[in-house]
């Protein structure tokens, strides 16, 4: 198939992560597509080729899913099965058919969240449903190679909470500061961790609310919480010179 080198086709259009693309005037030269659900219905491989087909991109951004709340993961077990990990496969085998670079968001709680530090390289064991489904996505997309899998932890902007966890450290990143990255990165295959620095939620959010409350996730959640869930982002760091 001919395919349109400047032409992105981004799932899950009507979602979060979707809009700040929308948001972004990321290149003048790309052109997005944001097909919603009666367009391209990734439960549905019919539909998924015949845009594909017709629109002829490149690449193919996938967000469509079953994101939040995360504890529909653990009450729907069917839906979370159906959209993350048949959704995906779905689109990987179309993408893969068709030989189109398929970029998959997937999410640092693939990881334990003891020791943090992850590197791509490490261990992997989720830390609930919703990781668990995710990681059952990147199953599918890693069996095809040309494919970038994406690891990361992104907050909407502005931080919405007036509390926020000491106790619990990640690399938040504001997902406008995220895709204007994704695409510098495009290109690139394999797995890579992408976010912002390693640190607690407050102290991400205290820098754009100095008056933000201390909050402790280890007495919200309970023990069985994992608090480090870092990731090691120095490869990101390097291909995006940051
Ligand atoms: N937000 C985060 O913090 C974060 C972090 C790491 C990774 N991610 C991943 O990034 C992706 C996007 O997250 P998000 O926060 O933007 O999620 P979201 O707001 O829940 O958006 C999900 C999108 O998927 C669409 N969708 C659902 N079923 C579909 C189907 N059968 N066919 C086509 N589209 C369908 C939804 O459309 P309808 O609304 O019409 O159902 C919606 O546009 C997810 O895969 C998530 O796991 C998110």
């Amino acid at each position: 198939m001919l395919k349109y080198n400047n032409r992105i086709v981004i799932t899950g259009g009507s979602g979060r992560f979707a809009n700040a693309f929308k948001k972004i005037e990321v290149n003048t030269s790309l052109k997005l597509y944001y097909p919603e659900k009666n367009k391209l219905d990734i439960m549905n491989i019919k539909s998924i080729q015949k845009y594909l087909k017709h629109i002829k991109p490149k690449y193919l951004i996938h967000l469509a899913g079953l994101s939040r709340p995360m504890n529909i993961h653990e009450r729907d077990i069917a839906q979370s099965i159906d959209k993350n990990i048949i959704g995906t496969a779905n689109i990987t085998k179309i993408c893969s058919k068709l030989n189109i670079k398929l970029i998959y968001i997937s999410t640092c709680y693939v990881y334990p969240g003891l020791k943090g530090n992850y590197s791509e390289k490490s261990s992997l064991y989720p830390i609930n449903n919703y990781a668990w489904s995710k990681l059952g996505g990147e199953c599918s997309v890693m069996l095809y190679k040309n494919s970038l899998i994406l690891r990361t932890s992104v907050t909407e902007k502005p931080f919405i909470h007036k509390k926020a966890f000491y106790d619990f450290k990640t690399n938040f990143i504001f997902h406008e500061d995220l895709v204007t990255k994704i695409i510098k990165i495009k290109d690139k295959k394999g797995i890579l961790n992408i976010g912002g620095k390693s640190q607690s939620v407050y102290d991400f959010a205290k820098k754009y609310n100095p008056k933000i409350k201390k909050a402790s996730a280890r007495k919200m959640f309970g023990k069985k919480m994992p608090l480090n869930i870092t990731m090691n982002i120095d490869k990101f760091k390097k291909l995006t010179n940051d």
